[in-house]
């Protein structure tokens, strides 16, 4: 068979995840491009990711039955003959989440998955589970690449960088390209195909400083800097339709992100270290995203994936019409299996990306995407208000692995005491004594 006939085998790392159907229906939308041979889901909760992978197997059946289908939670059986692994693992799932925003809540700090304290707490527990599927898939698979997306992704990426240096593996996020789909329609363009861009931060935490027509190399900045000026990245109408409440005041929170740097333009997740006490004031530290989350999309896929079960067909299903969530990352196995060195995004070592920023700092920035990995940009000097929030965050970010390292509890405390989330260190210790007992059964003994 020629490489041009290949077809492809992919492994989902935490099938029982709700984006999974999703991608799925992705994956099957484009065969023409990434035809598989096989398709199998792995996660270590069988009960629910049998919730999912039964659903699927129907969806399978029905629209690509030249696919091998399985699940599994047998390591071997999964990470045994795969090209691709995709890491979508939540470690102690939405109760943990709900955990990390609520703890740091009880003393009048930000609650979110995946910044400030919770943020921490959870890539610390991600990291020993992504460490532990990099091994089975470099075992079992020593070809394959992992294209991982499990949160926090800052953190798990330094730790990738320190512990498994050669591994193939790329962290990414869909924030930049879901803003720039935004960025797109606001110039009246169809998504961030159409854009080329200069962007440069670290994971949830970024500044885009040129966005030109891919096609014709028009400057967009100025029709973009007017909108976002006006209304952050909010577009509303047919296209906003579908959006949650709190995703719509994150895009319309924008426009005081951007007030603060009118060079720039700012990745949404800038509102919880610009505005701290306003996302406080905001919450309700008895209802946050994870009950959200609960009562809208977990109860949408799980009471999907049942009713395909019960019905015995997928026809009609909720994901058909929409899954650009996942089409990013089978743009990017497409691009390293076709080595079509296209430019998305990813989280690896500087090594001059930003100019002005350490070599070792784990930062996000635009890649080129081929057969031999990423290749990031070079995108220019940090302006002095993103160089000086960006060491912070970096550092903190790194302290969460030494403390992983080290066992050291002051690491960690140091980690929280330094981020700009976190008014003083007492604060920092509380929220830190409270998480330590839930997460035992997470993150290593911290002394
Ligand atoms: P989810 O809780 O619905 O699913 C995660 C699954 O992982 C669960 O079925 C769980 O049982 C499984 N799991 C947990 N620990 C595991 C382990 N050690 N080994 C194998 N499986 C394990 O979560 P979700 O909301 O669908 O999110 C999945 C992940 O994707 C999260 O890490 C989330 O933060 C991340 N995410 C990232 C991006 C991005 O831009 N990087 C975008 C969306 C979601
Ligand atoms: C974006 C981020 C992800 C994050 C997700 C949370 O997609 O890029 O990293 O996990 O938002 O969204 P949720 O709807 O789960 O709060
Ligand atoms: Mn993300």
């Amino acid at each position: 068979m020629s490489e041009k006939d290949k077809r492809y085998s992919v492994v989902i790392a935490g099938g029982g995840s709700t984006y999974t159907p999703g991608f799925v229906l992705s994956l099957i939308a484009n065969q023409d491009r990434f035809p598989l041979r096989k398709l199998k889901f792995y996660d270590n909760d069988a009960e629910r990711q049998k919730k999912i992978g039964d659903a699927c197997a129907i969806i399978m059946k029905e629209r690509a039955p030249q696919i091998e289908f399985s699940y599994t939670t047998d390591p071997k059986e999964a990470f045994t003959d795969v090209d691709f692994v995709m890491g979508s693992i939540r470690v102690g799932k939405y109760h943990m989440r709900e955990l990390d925003e609520k703890i740091p809540l009880r003393y009048g700090v930000n609650g979110q998955e995946t910044t400030g304290p919770g943020g921490m707490a959870y890539g610390m527990r991600s990291i020993p589970a992504i460490i532990e599927i990099i091994d089975w898939m470099e075992k079992y698979s020593p070809n394959a690449w992992m294209i991982n997306y499990t949160n926090t992704i800052a953190i798990v990426a330094e730790a990738c960088r320190r512990l498994r240096p050669n591994a193939k593996v790329i962290n990414i996020c869909d924030m930049p390209v879901e803003i720039m789909t935004r960025m797109a329609k606001i110039c009246g363009l169809n998504d961030y195909h159409d854009l080329d861009v200069n962007y440069y931060g670290l994971n949830h935490f970024g500044w885009w400083k040129e966005v030109r027509d891919k096609k014709t190399g028009k400057d967009l900045m100025p029709l973009l800097k007017k909108h976002i000026s006006e209304n952050g990245y909010w577009i509303g109408g047919e296209f906003d339709k579908e959006t949650e409440t709190s995703w719509a005041e994150t895009f319309k929170k924008a426009k005081d992100c951007y007030a603060l740097d009118p060079e720039t333009l700012p990745n949404t997740y800038m509102q919880y270290y610009y505005f701290p006490q306003y996302e406080v004031k905001n919450a309700d530290p008895n209802h946050t995203r994870t009950d959200e989350i609960r009562e809208y999309r977990q109860k949408i896929v799980f009471g999907e994936c049942a009713r395909i079960v019960k019905a015995g067909t997928a026809k009609g299903n909720i994901w058909e019409a929409n899954a650009e969530h996942s089409n990013y990352i089978v743009d990017i196995c497409h691009a390293i299996a076709y080595n079509t060195h296209e430019k998305f995004f990813a989280n690896i070592p500087n090594n001059g990306a930003i100019a002005n920023i350490d070599s070792d700092s784990i930062v996000e920035v635009p890649c080129w995407f081929g057969a031999d990995g990423v290749q990031p940009m070079a995108t220019g000097m940090a302006g002095r208000f993103q160089k000086g929030l960006i060491e912070e965050q970096q550092a903190c970010e790194k302290l969460v692995v030494d403390a992983y390292e080290q066992h050291s509890y002051t690491k960690m405390w140091q980690a929280f005491a330094l981020n700009k989330t976190v008014p003083d260190a007492s604060v920092a210790k509380k929220i830190l004594d409270d998480m330590i007992p839930e997460n035992k059964p997470y993150w290593p003994e911290l002394n």
